[in-house]
């Protein structure tokens, strides 16, 4: 309670994103979120409309505030790195200030700092493609927006961090065991966000007094997902064969990740830790 959190990675009330502002919320923290930019609009006018009123219910009865939504495009860092057709781009042009560098420079006049910083965000234009026919350029669009855009935002989130503070990403399996299906260079981006979880642990433990962990969560239906095209057989999968036989719930992972950005693991980072219901431990599926 009392601290300040940055999602970025909310565009709607289905993903992690959400779950986590929420549960993140529900212990008393201040909540602002980053937004893709193409996303931006509709979620704003779905949020003042009222849309999500339902979804933004706190155990306490109260709705979740969300104190300032920030548009973001996590891809770029500076103004100077956005392409013109980006720049032309009618849904672009209607905002300002979205690049990493810009976003945090703006929480800083706004807020001055945080405490918990949380990338909920992941893009690959060819995840349905099966590695061995990703191109280069979609390998490494999606280890930009679903890797880069992790060590960027901390990066530039960091000199705004309180000494023990937190920060934490979401990431999957595919990035350790085959995940026939989850394509396009993906898998290879969450094996990257994993390994930079260590060493991100390290330079901003050492610099900042921030621990860094990320969440290997299991399928959940959400937008990002539903992208894939194979969510449904994943969580059926999961159903099946993981120790718990139980619905994966975003709130789940929304509330492991408030205890990881919490002073209760204060003596955790460096981690993946796993909210899947124990799928991962299973050898063989019975
Ligand atoms: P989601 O659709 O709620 O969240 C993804 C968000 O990323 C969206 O809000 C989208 O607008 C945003 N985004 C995409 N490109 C962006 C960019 N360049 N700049 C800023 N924002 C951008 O879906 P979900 O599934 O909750 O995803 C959140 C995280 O959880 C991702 O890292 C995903 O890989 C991870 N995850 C999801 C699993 C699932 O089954 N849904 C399983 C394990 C991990």
């Amino acid at each position: 309670s009392g601290k300040r959190a940055f999602i970025a990675g909310v565009a709607d009330d289905n993903g992690y994103g959400w779950a986590i502002a929420k549960a993140l919320a529900a212990a008393g923290a201040e909540i602002l979120v980053g937004t893709w930019v193409p996303a931006l609009n509709i979620f704003e006018t779905s949020l003042r409309r009222g849309k999500f009123d339902e979804s933004r219910l706190l155990p306490n009865g109260s709705l979740m505030e969300i104190v300032k939504v920030y548009p973001l495009d996590a891809v770029y860092d500076t103004p100077e790195d956005v392409p013109e057709d980006v720049k032309a781009n009618k849904r672009y042009a209607g905002s300002s200030n979205w690049t990493v560098k810009e976003v945090a420079e703006s929480v800083k006049n706004d807020f001055g700092s945080i405490d918990i910083l949380v990338h909920s965000l992941a893009n690959g234009p060819e995840v349905t493609k099966p590695l061995l026919e990703t191109s280069r350029k979609g390998y490494l669009a999606a280890i930009s927006a679903s890797s880069y855009s992790y060590v960027s935002l901390l990066k530039h989130f960091l000199p705004i961090m309180n000494p023990g503070g937190a920060s934490i990403s979401l990431t999957y399996i595919a990035s350790e065991r085959t995940i026939p299906g989850y394509g396009g260079g993906m898998s290879s981006a969450k094996a990257a966000l994993e390994s930079d979880t260590r060493v991100l642990a390290f330079e901003a433990g050492r610099k900042g007094k921030i621990r860094v962990n990320t969440i290997s969560a299991g399928p959940l239906g959400s937008r990002a997902a539903k992208a894939i095209g194979f969510i449904e057989k994943m969580i059926d999968y999961s159903y099946a064969n993981a120790p718990l036989q139980k619905e994966l719930r975003a709130d789940e992972v929304g509330n492991a990740a408030a205890f990881l950005v919490s002073p209760l693991a204060s003596a955790v980072t460096g981690s993946v830790v796993y909210v899947d219901n124990g799928l991962n431990t299973m050898g063989l599926a019975l």
